[in-house]
């Protein structure tokens, strides 16, 4: 990470706000507008077959990952053959702020990139052997609406390998539930954009302005996360809306402006409190996404430049950190998770996505659940998303570190009789 003048930070506390209020908000607005199949949740179970025969889960020597590769490490490679490893009409999950193409951007290169460790190379993934490691599982995304776009990238990337009829997008607010019938498997998302409690928690209709955050408070969302098997955390945007955030400690009337760093520190702890008391480390895995990365100002890594991320087209080279990307919260992250006894795991994906300044749906996404117009398109200025990610994209790489470490448990052989006696790792 490069230092960056403070005078830098000070432009980034007065323009943030501006840049996340437009962004956000339309966020949320959309989710009531997303082409959801209402369908009900079917977990009888058909796949009786397949459920008498487990294959079982083995990692060949080409798919481990050494010890001493850190794979948040490496560099983007161009690889237009075997990215994007799905399109954009093939995955029918996919909500419009998110299809690039379909909604007019000219170029699709950001679809071509593969993240390549240094040291050693990433297993392909593989959505079956995923979908058997999800066997009579389920998986919760936790956080914002970045994190809603790591949810859609891991349904597009496993749903291809599922017939129609045996696969399910249904919404029971906070939560988005993929269920994958065959394997009584979900993928689910959880809105919850300060991981602790706020009035900013309904799904479909809060505030963005005006925000108010419980950071002693996490029960009424814990509560629904109690025996998921796989947790991923993230939150980060929400706290970073202004250097100054309300919050209350304690008693609920004492309302005190907190600064965002401090107030997100202590949030993290009602979380890790929750982590160390509630988590069974035997059947339970936790990771916590760091930072996702925004391309407000192409002056940070164009410089003399005044635009953002519109017009993007190829990632950075080079080394690079953007100063929206707060190293103080990236310290609090690294020490509350270190800090604790239970098994947490880091994606660690700040640097990686630093670097793709082309991956954000800049004009061609939505505000307030509408496609932009043509003439608020022509104003990137004002109306380019840089925070949010187009996919196929950025976040199927996180979706394939995800799936990489996941599969690094499974390593020691073992036969499919012990595999269907002992709890699965
Ligand atoms: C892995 O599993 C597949 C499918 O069950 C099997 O064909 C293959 O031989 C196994 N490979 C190893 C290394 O055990
Ligand atoms: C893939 O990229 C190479 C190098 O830029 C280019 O020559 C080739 O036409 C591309 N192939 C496809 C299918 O886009
Ligand atoms: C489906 O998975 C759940 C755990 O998520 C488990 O409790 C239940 O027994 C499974 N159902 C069947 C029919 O295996
Ligand atoms: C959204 O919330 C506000 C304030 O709580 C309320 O006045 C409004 O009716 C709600 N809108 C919808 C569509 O539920
Ligand atoms: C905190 O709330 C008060 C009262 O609503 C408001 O005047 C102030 O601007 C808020 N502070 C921040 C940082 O949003
Ligand atoms: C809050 O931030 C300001 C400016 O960065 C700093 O001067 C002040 O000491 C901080 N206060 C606390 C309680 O951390
Ligand atoms: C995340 O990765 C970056 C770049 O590899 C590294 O500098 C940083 O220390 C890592 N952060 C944590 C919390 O591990």
């Amino acid at each position: 990470m490069t230092a960056k003048p403070s005078s830098h930070y000070r432009r980034i506390q007065l323009l943030l706000p501006l840049a996340l209020f437009s962004v956000l908000i339309l966020g949320t607005v959309r989710v009531f507008l997303d082409n959801l199949k209402n369908n009900q949740l079917h977990l009888h179970w058909r796949g009786l077959s397949r459920r008498s025969f487990r294959v079982p889960i083995n990692v060949s020597e080409d798919e481990i990952i050494k010890d001493g590769c850190n794979v948040f490490e490496g560099k983007w490679i161009w690889d237009n053959e075997s990215y994007p490893l799905y399109r954009e009409e093939t995955c029918p999950f996919l909500v419009k702020q998110t299809t690039c193409l379909r909604n007019g951007r000219p170029d699709s290169f950001y679809q071509n990139w593969r993240w390549q460790p240094n040291s050693c190379n990433l297993p392909k993934f593989n959505a079956l052997k995923f979908l058997e490691m999800l066997r009579d599982k389920r998986l919760m995304f936790v956080g914002d609406s970045i994190q809603r776009g790591m949810f859609e990238s891991m349904v597009c990337l496993v749903q291809s390998a599922i017939p129609d009829g045996m696969k399910s997008l249904t919404r029971v607010p906070p939560r988005k539930i993929f269920a994958i019938e065959e394997f009584n498997a979900t993928i689910e998302y959880y809105w919850a954009p300060f991981i602790v409690e706020s009035i900013s928690d309904h799904a479909t209709n809060h505030t963005v302005l005006k925000r108010l955050v419980k950071l002693d408070s996490v029960a009424k969302h814990s509560k629904e996360w109690e025996g998921v098997d796989i947790l991923i955390f993230e939150s980060y945007v929400w706290w970073m809306h202004k250097p100054q955030i309300n919050a209350t400690y304690g008693s609920e009337d004492n309302i005190q402006e907190y600064n965002a760093t401090t107030a997100y520190r202590l949030a993290l702890e009602t979380w890790a409190n929750w982590i160390e008391s509630s988590i069974n480390p035997k059947t339970q895995k936790i990771f916590f996404a760091t930072i996702s990365p925004t391309h407000l100002w192409s002056w940070e890594w164009k410089p003399g430049s005044d635009g953002n991320c519109f017009t993007e087209t190829h990632p950075i080279e080079g080394s690079y950190w953007g100063t929206g990307s707060n190293l103080e919260i990236m310290g609090i992250v690294k020490e509350i998770v270190g800090k604790l006894k239970a098994n947490v795991r880091l994606l660690n994906i700040t640097q990686l996505s630093e670097f793709r300044k082309d991956g954000h749906t800049s004009v061609f996404g939505e505000r307030k659940g509408k496609l932009l117009t043509k003439e608020q398109r022509s104003d990137p200025r004002n109306y380019a998303d840089c925070i949010h990610w187009c996919l196929p994209g950025v976040p199927d790489s996180w979706n394939e570190i995800l799936y990489a470490l996941l599969l690094q448990d499974y390593q020691v052989p073992r036969s499919p009789l012990s595999e269907a006696k002992t709890p699965v790792p």
